[in-house]
């Protein structure tokens, strides 16, 4: 049944919350003052979802989304505020996510997007019953797309030429360069033809992996980045906005000291690792992922980095096999954040300074309760890496507290 609320304040997926009953209800596209009328699309023991059916109230900070499919593609979740607003709730996330962990909070910084439009240089595209496009918010319906406007213009240029492939059902990632090339890299149970002619030939296609199967190019995409050049796997990781990251190597750069020994866990290709290296003593790299392994040791070589070591492996295990003293840890890890061994491996350590990456603020925060017994946390920044999403980079330096 419709009913008109008025919304009290965001949640952490930035929607808005209002209270019925005492029971908590959330709501997409809806800012904290504003009168809605709304109607329950989902109802749990603990709390419902609703949407709005018509707004009564606006809020004077409401502005008018820039992509025409916001508010059913699930991609982006702030589209509704202002640039500004958007850095404000993700600095407010971090500080209450703090707070419930006993974690100081008075000191987040924000660092901005220098672009906040086609940032992207990796998009996940769906092929569902011959539909292209992007899961819609919570499901995993499609919603057909001609452009996404956070990803880079060259990656837009491709989705037309996919809906061409014929495919029924697949999983497509593309990646961009600073040189706009491209990997294509489709993932499909289909017997299909798929040759470099498949796609514009004005587009700058580098490569193309069918499943793990080489079709056209190599099987990687060299990343420029600053004076470095990264080879990086179809299957590893890399980090998804190149200028954001310009502004993270700033930061890494101005906490390295030239006598650190350093270590870079879950080194992906590399990236922190090098970076830091260029700098540092020396750097050791540690990644579970065999391609990735193999292109940072590639991207050592190629960057003329002759003082770092790395190994394959799980963090967990590997990390205790390095009997050097460590000065300077990097880690930078999945969603999961760190694992007991690792933790127990720092502290053992002593390690004395950590810079804590993270893209997941309450596992973040949940290492963070643990190792504050043993360090100050001296200084942490978001970093806008996925602007327009509820989801922000944050990262945190670690100095260890007792006589090392
Ligand atoms: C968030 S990415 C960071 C990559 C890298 N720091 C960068 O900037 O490109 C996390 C990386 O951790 C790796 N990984 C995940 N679990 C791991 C584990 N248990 N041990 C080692 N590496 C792991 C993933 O393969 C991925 O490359």
């Amino acid at each position: 049944m419709a009913k008109e609320v008025k919304i009290t304040k965001l949640d952490h997926f930035g929607r808005g919350i209002y209270f019925d009953d005492n029971k908590i209800n959330f709501v997409f596209n809806a800012l904290p003052a504003e009168h809605v009328i709304v109607e329950n699309i989902k109802e749990n023991s603990k709390y419902n979802e609703s949407k709005v059916k018509k707004y009564v109230i606006t809020s004077p900070k409401r502005v008018e989304p820039f992509c025409p499919y916001y508010g059913i593609c699930g991609g982006c979740h702030l589209q509704h505020m202002t640039y500004e607003d958007t850095l404000d709730f993700k600095k407010q996330k971090v500080a209450e996510i703090f707070q419930k962990f006993n974690l100081p909070n008075s000191n987040i910084e924000i660092i901005a997007n220098p672009n906040v439009y086609n940032y992207r240089n990796k998009i996940e595209i769906k092929v569902r019953e011959k539909k292209v496009g992007f899961y819609e918010l919570n499901s995993h319906k499609i919603v057909e797309i001609n452009e996404c406007k956070v990803a880079k213009s060259p990656l837009n240029e491709l989705i037309l030429s996919i809906s061409k492939l014929g495919l029924n059902n697949a999983d497509i990632t593309l990646r961009t360069n600073l040189n706009d090339e491209i990997l294509i890299w489709i993932k499909t149970k289909e017997d299909i033809i798929v040759t470099r002619e498949s796609f514009d030939k004005n587009s700058k296609i580098a490569s193309i992996i069918l499943n793990d199967k080489l079709i056209f190019g190599e099987k990687h995409l060299i990343f420029n980045f600053d004076k470095y050049l990264f080879k990086c796997s179809y299957d590893a990781f890399f980090q998804i906005n190149f200028d954001v990251c310009l502004k993270i190597y700033e930061y890494l750069k101005s906490q390295v000291k030239e006598n650190d020994i350093v270590a870079d866990l879950y080194c992906g290709v590399g990236f922190l690792g090098i970076l830091a290296s260029d700098k540092a003593e020396k750097t050791y790299g540690i990644e579970i992922v065999d391609n990735a392994i193999s292109d940072a040791i590639t991207n050592s070589k190629i960057n003329k980095i002759d003082n770092m070591y790395f190994m394959l492996g799980d963090v967990a295990q590997s990390f205790q096999k390095i009997k050097e003293q460590i000065s300077f840890l990097i880690v930078d890890p999945p969603r999961k954040g760190l694992d007991k061994e690792t933790i127990d491996t720092i502290i053992q350590n002593k390690i004395p300074k950590i810079f804590y990456m993270s893209c997941d603020p309450i596992t973040l925060a949940r290492d963070l309760a643990i190792l504050k017994n043993y360090y100050e946390i001296k200084e942490v920044k978001i970093f806008d890496m996925f602007s327009w999403t509820y989801h922000v980079e944050t990262i945190c330096i670690l100095e260890f507290k007792g006589n090392i």
